[in-house]
């Protein structure tokens, strides 16, 4: 039976392990917190109704791993609990009622903003930071402390002289808004998967291994929650203003409520100001002001008594479907657009929402004049995420995805099992021209400094139809001066100079600038520095190709069926007549030694003289191959600080010799 309460426990515990590990690990999360919670709380429920499947395993018997194999782990001198939660009011009346039948006395009700980031615990120590590390699974975490030092608003050594002597302090790592469109702005320019919200950004930036990289992105932080054994007071609310006091950021919305109803002003002032604040909050956390009483209250297995999390509800607003559109990228990919009346959701007008994909589409049963539920989580483009089959119009249309491209009429394509249909005419369909050209051009491409307007202008009067024609463009100054709206003689120079000035951008850069499907920069780099010339590598076959460090069939592959299309190959000699680089430099090439020649190295730990990517490329320049984890194929392990005791262990074991970065350099000069 398909709906045997077994079978029932078994996919809900199948569908959250995958969710779980899609947001924990992958950092990409595939379902909204509301509906997560909704599917955990089904499944708790069935298993306290069948306790006959119990199984230790279950999600509902964790609260989420966010271990990450490269930190020390750190087991929590005590263990990091969340907070049991709820998205209904009356849940937080029976909290209310709950906490004075256990108390008996009179007590107070701290409220706090929820923050929607990285939870972390800090230890200080004689008023200094000692440690930080992340919650993991709530009883080990990562040791993160090199890359928390680099915020801001954490304090290294505190204010005054009236701190315990040890103590933790925990607290929430936040993205603000503006670092966060910012950073997927880049992103975006260089075709790198965006980030979902600002919370996986930030725990994204908690585990780069690099802390410069995690300075450069701007990181805040609030402090909620003091633990230790001597602290200054009785009152969570008092020892939070001194917290203050030493230094660390405590919100200054954090209230002491004194009845319930102070507690629902509380709650609907923040529903809409939260808004307007530069960082993401989920909700409301309601806390027992005094130590004492939460002590009373004590703990259930997984949660405080003393506290709950009241969430926001995820904004949605109900309209229509008007119509759906197709949207062609720069590899063909087609991506289907609901257009929709416009309706004011989180104090902005939707007039568009991402479809995804066929299957999404099939899975709404979506046709034309329904009635919708779009939704603006975390996340940045909102999404239909419902249909109401009620008000269905009789002789709305069924969506059906198109067949043929919107852009040039050519038949899609699909590979098996895949979801996402393809465009498959790339040298005439005008998207995948411009989108190809405004690849081309970016910052870490050729660097040349125009805008996808100034792309779609060229492109649309005729000046240029694949990349090489923007090299010509200098022949044809006052045509452009005065053909193309908006074009001054200062623009047109600007631009002009850009272009010549791109002439000189190295070898390895121009081939990541072509646009080879799966040849982004490092691949590039990489193909570069084993094939000093472009006409080598016009000539490698698949086989001399995966001879090269970490390139494989996939790449391999696309990268000969690139150079085998005589289309590319006109380009091509088009760029080399301009004078673009298309060899390695004179430079770099004596650089290249092969005194690690057949050697192989894994980089462990945090360095003072180059950063791990920059060792990355020396070992690369010097004939050695990068490896990720150890094993007896291992020579060496370049070492820095804060390398993993397991590794270590592990480098001991096998006998693996571990230098540091002194011995390396020595080795290598
Ligand atoms: S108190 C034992 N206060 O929400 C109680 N948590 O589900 C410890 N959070 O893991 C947590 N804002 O990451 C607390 N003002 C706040 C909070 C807060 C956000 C996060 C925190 C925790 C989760 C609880």
């Amino acid at each position: 039976m398909n709906n045997s309460p077994k079978k029932k426990i078994e996919a809900l515990r199948e569908e959250l392990n995958m969710h779980n590990y899609n947001y924990y690990v992958l950092s990409n999360p595939t379902i909204s917190d509301y509906d997560f919670d909704l599917k955990l709380k089904e499944l708790s429920s069935l298993e306290n109704q069948y306790p006959e499947y119990f199984d230790p395993n279950s999600p509902s018997q964790r609260v989420g791993s966010d271990i990450n194999k490269t930190f020390k782990q750190v087991t929590h001198k005590y263990p990091m609990l969340s907070l049991g939660n709820t998205y209904s009011r009356e849940e937080v009346e029976d909290f209310y009622e709950r906490v004075q039948k256990g108390l008996n006395s009179d007590f107070e009700i701290v409220c706090e903003l929820k923050y929607d980031g990285v939870s972390i615990s800090l230890t200080y120590i004689k008023g200094e930071l000692i440690q930080a590390v992340t919650r993991g699974d709530g009883i080990q975490g990562d040791d993160v402390t090199a890359n928390v030092r680099t915020i801001r608003s954490i304090p290294l050594k505190l204010h005054g002289n009236d701190f315990p002597d040890e103590f933790e302090i925990r607290g929430e790592i936040l993205m603000p808004w503006s670092v966060f469109d910012q950073l997927n702005k880049e992103r975006a320019d260089q075709e790198e998967q965006l980030f979902a919200n600002p919370r996986n950004a930030c725990s994204g930036t908690l585990k780069q291994q690099d802390p410069k990289i995690v300075a450069s992105r701007k990181l805040d932080s609030f402090l909620y929650y003091m633990l230790g054994e001597n602290l200054p007071t009785d009152g969570h609310y008092e020892n939070l203003l001194k917290a203050q006091e030493w230094g660390f950021k405590i919100s200054k919305a954090t209230k002491k409520c004194k009845s319930l109803n102070d507690v629902f002003d509380f709650i609907n002032h923040w529903d809409i100001e939260r808004k307007n604040l530069p960082v993401a909050t989920d909700g409301i956390v309601l806390k027992v002001n005094s130590l004492t009483q939460q002590r009373n209250l004590g703990f259930t297995s997984k949660f405080p008594r003393w506290a709950i999390a009241y969430k926001f509800q995820a904004e949605k607003a109900l309209t229509r479907l008007l119509s759906v559109s197709y949207q062609v990228g720069r590899t063909g990919a087609v991506t289907p657009v609901a257009n929709l009346e416009p309706v004011k959701l989180s104090g902005t007008t939707v007039k568009r929402a991402s479809l995804y994909n066929e299957d999404y589409i099939n899975q709404l049963d979506l046709h034309i004049n329904d009635w919708v539920s779009v939704e603006k989580g975390g996340e940045i483009i909102p999404k239909i995420t419902e249909v109401d089959l009620s008000k269905r119009d009789l002789f709305g249309e069924k969506v059906q995805f198109i067949k043929i491209c919107p852009e040039c009429g050519t038949l899609l394509t699909k590979g098996n099992g895949e979801a996402i249909y393809y465009c498959p005419n790339d040298t005439e369909c005008p998207p995948q021209i411009k989108g190809r050209m405004e690849h081309f051009i970016t910052r870490r491409a050729m660097n040349i400094v125009c805008g996808p307007e100034t792309i779609e202008q060229l492109y649309e009067k005729g000046y240029i139809r694949n990349v090489a024609d923007l090299y010509t463009l200098k022949n044809r100054r006052d045509e452009l001066i005065s053909q193309l709206e908006r074009w001054g003689e200062k623009s047109t120079d600007n631009l002009l100079n850009s272009i010549e000035n791109s002439k000189s951008v190295p070898y390895e850069r121009v081939l990541f600038a072509l646009g080879i499907r799966y040849v982004g920069e490092t691949v590039a780099k990489k193909l570069a520095s084993a094939f000093h010339k472009i006409d080598f590598l016009i000539n490698a076959n698949v086989d001399s190709l995966m001879q090269v460090d970490e390139i494989g069939d996939k790449i391999a592959q696309s990268v000969v069926k690139y150079f085998s299309e005589e289309k590319n190959i006109v380009i091509i000699e088009e760029l080399k007549k301009q004078g673009l680089q298309f060899e390695l430099s004179e430079d770099i090439i004596s650089k290249q030694t092969d005194k690690l020649k057949g050697l192989t190295i894994v980089i462990s730990g945090t360095f003072e003289k180059h950063s791990r990517d920059e060792y990355k490329a020396i070992i690369e320049q010097n004939g050695g191959k990068n490896s990720g984890s150890i094993s007896s194929k291992t020579s060496y392990i370049l070492a820095g600080d804060n390398m993993g005791p397991s590794k270590l262990e592990k480098a001991q074991k096998l006998g693996i010799s571990i230098i540091n970065e002194n011995d390396f350099l020595e080795l290598i000069k």
